[in-house]
């Protein structure tokens, strides 16, 4: 075992994996050092409870961690995120491995209390309190790289009936302006070219008592003219508060990437209401036809849920329907899970598994097909890839690099000598496309 040696295991939304990536270098900043688990004195595994199935990952992933460290009290392992909000204690191993449990609004205080729990083997610490403001944990120092995440706020207010969300990240909570503003100038002064806002439900963003009076589109507009920035993008919004100045702003923003994860869930509009979306298929049509409109070559992403109670063959179809309405060129599909203490839980007509899983593997064999579709017609096309590192195909003489178009897509291309591209913004020609990514070759000088 390494003396003052950390290793992080994530799970689950881009919201984790910021949470980690904070703790990761509030950890370095204290003189601790990244190790394997094996070597690790403290492991922490950030988890997400929003299916069963990543539940489940979490209780493997601990016996894992107790299975490599041959359960060595002196190994501290500490739970964090939703699974440790929803189960509390009950997490505390007899054995004592398990001696800390960080919530979302816990975190600020997990490097101190690792601290503290290393110096006092016998002591436990929960961290799983709701606040009742935006916690500000202060920037995110020496996190480089090309694209920065920022999170604008934590919780959401929404109760869908299937979600754990609110119950687990709390009430939202906006961060003040200033402090995204002032994370975001930070990351673009030390070399970051695209910033990513992150938000259980952005466009509500300034909508909660703790808001300070700016809006989301307001929001928006001052990080977009932020010098520096080439690209801006977030996640994720909810179409029902997709208001019309964040319609605009696709069309008035230049740095405001074309592409936009747009959860639709269910294309059924029975379905929708059970799930409390607040929000039909015709909404959500017309949104989309609002977004084409201003961005005649936006792309849509999406998540939809099959098998949610009641959920018939004709509102699957509806489904399928919207999918192809919608021309998304990805999504993120799950068999609906229950989730304790969601209303959604408590619903009759469960859908049978078989039945459920049946609908997932239709509804993704028709996303493929529109991938493949939407992926063909880039070939030929210009555009611009900003290099996020190395890849790992390789071509003869050359070294491969992978990065993102505007519209989110992973892209390989190779490119000559020995420098190190990340962060440069390349013009290319589309090549190829594959499953789930492109291929392009150099078409302009790098910027
Ligand atoms: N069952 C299945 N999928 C769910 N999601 C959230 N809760 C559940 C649940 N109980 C999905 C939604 C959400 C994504 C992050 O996870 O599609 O947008
Ligand atoms: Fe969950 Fe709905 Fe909030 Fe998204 S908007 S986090 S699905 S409650």
């Amino acid at each position: 075992m390494i003396d003052k040696s950390f290793h992080i295991i994530t799970f689950g939304c881009q919201m984790n994996v910021n949470d980690s990536r904070w703790l990761e270098l509030s950890l370095a900043e204290r003189g601790f050092v990244k190790a394997d688990t094996a070597d690790a004195q403290v492991v922490v595994v950030n988890t997400c409870s929003v299916r069963e199935k990543p539940e489940r990952k979490v209780a493997a992933a601990l016996a894992d961690v107790r299975r490599v460290t041959r359960a060595d009290p002196k190994v501290l392992v500490a739970v964090a995120g939703c699974v440790a909000q929803r189960l509390g204690e009950k997490l505390f191993s007899p054995e004592g491995q398990v001696r800390l449990l960080i919530g979302s609004d816990g975190l600020i205080r997990a490097p101190e209390a690792i601290e503290h729990l290393l110096a006092e083997p016998d002591l436990r610490l929960s961290l799983l309190d709701f606040t009742d403001r935006y916690e500000e944990r202060g920037r995110m120092r020496g996190a480089s790289g090309p694209v920065a995440q920022v999170n604008i706020m934590q919780g959401c207010d929404n109760f869908c009936a299937y979600c754990i969300v609110p119950f687990t990240r709390g009430r939202q909570k906006s961060r003040a302006a200033a402090s995204v503003l002032e994370e975001c100038r930070a990351r673009l002064n030390e070399g970051a070219r695209e910033i990513c806002l992150l938000g259980q439900n952005v466009n509500a963003y300034g909508q909660d008592k703790r808001g300070d009076g700016v809006t989301f589109s307001g929001l928006l507009a001052c990080v977009a003219a932020l010098p520096g920035l080439a690209r801006l993008r977030y996640v994720t919004p909810h179409p029902k508060d997709m208001g019309p100045e964040d319609v605009s702003a696709f069309g008035d923003l230049a740095p405001l990437c074309p592409r936009l994860h747009l959860p639709l869930q269910s294309g059924s509009d029975a379905v929708l209401k059970n799930m409390g979306r607040k929000y039909d298929g015709r909404d959500f049509l017309n949104l989309v036809e609002r977004l084409r409109k201003v961005r005649p070559d936006m792309a849509l992403g999406t998540d939809i849920i099959v098998g949610f109670p009641g959920e018939s063959e004709k509102d699957f179809e509806d489904t399928l329907n919207m999918m192809e309405a919608c021309e998304f060129v990805s999504s993120f599909s799950f068999c609906y899970s229950d989730r304790p203490g969601t209303r959604a839980a408590l619903f009759p007509d469960k859908v049978d598994p078989a039945v459920s899983r049946e609908r997932l593997a239709r509804l993704q064999t028709l996303q493929e097909t529109q991938t493949r579709r939407l992926f063909a017609k880039r070939v030929g096309q210009k555009t611009e890839i900003l290099i996020e590192g190395r890849s790992r195909r390789q071509e003869a003489g050359k070294t491969s690099w992978q990065g993102r178009d505007p519209y989110g897509v992973l892209v390989h291309l190779a490119l000559s000598g020995n420098t190190d591209y990340t962060g440069k913004m390349v013009p290319v020609i589309i090549t190829q496309c594959k499953k789930h990514t492109l291929m392009a070759q150099q078409a302009g000088g790098l910027w």
